[in-house]
């Protein structure tokens, strides 16, 4: 079959099964292309709650169809890679959580959306690393737990003088960015502004002239006047960068910045999961309904 005629089937499909397609900013290049919906990972969760599709067909990793079933528990929530996974996710269980709970009562304990459903219901209230910031503020207590990844807390406890217990979390993908890199491809090309996600190092955060999410960088490239930008997260960002700037020019700031997860998703996968409605991703209830609370009193934050 060619990319084509698999291309066509799943649009039919899609259509039959009165599914929505959605895609994160980090998916290979053809999925985004033919994705109903590109975003971030909660973005894209709370736009698939909106539609009055049946199926929401994720193109993410583990935890984004999990907040999908956990915002939409009455669609059919499809993951067509079942082994694509997120590491940094992993590094936080449930058990190591309620150890580090018990340790310190009475703190609360503020969680990335990259976590999984469990760690979701285990918290007080997620934020993303578009909000973390906000979210962190609206606490009242002067003291937090911050899982899992411990490159976005030490980020948003530079804005803000609480008290972190820092989970000690990462993203392998960002971290594989190294300083010496970005110091060498700044000299080599001083007219560039240096972009990165907050899950990088701190040492490469140091380096940036502008550090926020990928729908940040959108939006930050977009109205800036700057020509030229080198980009400190994952390569699929590269994709719609290139579309919607076509004028500008974006350089990865490494090679290394590729998730494996990420790009496990082809286009015969997503056939293959409209075909067979497998595999579906369900959250019980007894975690959704406190997991949901989590993400609810994040939502609640009024965005900018
Ligand atoms: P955002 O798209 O929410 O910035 O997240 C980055 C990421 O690493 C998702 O796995
Ligand atoms: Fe997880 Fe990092 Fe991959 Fe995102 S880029 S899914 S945080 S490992």
């Amino acid at each position: 079959m060619t990319q084509q005629s698999i291309k066509s089937e799943i649009r039919q499909l899609l259509k039959e099964r009165n599914a929505v397609l959605l895609a994160h900013n980090y998916m290979r290049d053809e999925v985004q292309e033919i994705a109903d919906i590109t975003g971030d990972s909660l973005g894209l969760s709370i736009e698939a709650a909106k539609t009055d599709a049946d199926v929401i067909v994720f193109c993410g990793v583990h935890f984004m169809a999990e907040s999908a079933s956990i915002l939409s528990p009455h669609k059919t929530v499809l993951l067509p890679r079942l082994d694509a996974g997120c590491p940094m996710a992993d590094m936080v269980s449930v058990e190591e959580l309620k150890v580090l709970k018990a340790k310190l009562p009475g703190v609360p304990v503020v969680t990335y959306v990259n976590s999984s459903a469990a760690v979701k219901a285990e918290s007080d209230i997620c934020c993303t690393s578009a909000n973390a910031v906000k979210v962190v503020r609206s606490l009242s207590e002067g003291e937090l737990i911050f899982a899992p990844d411990k490159n976005l807390g030490g980020f948003v406890s530079g804005f803000i003088d609480k008290k972190f217990h820092l989970w000690e979390g990462y993203c392998p993908t960002h971290e594989r960015l190294k300083p010496e890199v970005v110091k060498e491809l700044k000299k080599n090309n001083p007219d560039a502004l240096f972009i990165c996600h907050p899950e990088c190092n701190p040492a490469v955060v140091a380096l940036a002239d502008h550090v926020c999410s990928t729908t940040g960088m959108y939006d930050y490239c977009k109205k800036s006047s700057a020509q030229r930008f080198i980009i400190g997260t994952e390569a699929g960002i590269l994709y719609r960068l290139r579309i919607d700037n076509p004028d500008k020019e974006f350089i990865l700031a490494s090679p290394a910045l590729i998730c494996p997860n990420m790009k496990l998703t082809s286009l015969e996968d997503i056939l293959d999961a409209l075909q067979t409605m497998q595999p579906v991703v369900k959250v019980p209830e007894e975690i959704r309904v406190p997991a949901k609370r989590a993400l609810d009193r994040m939502l609640a934050i009024p965005r900018d």
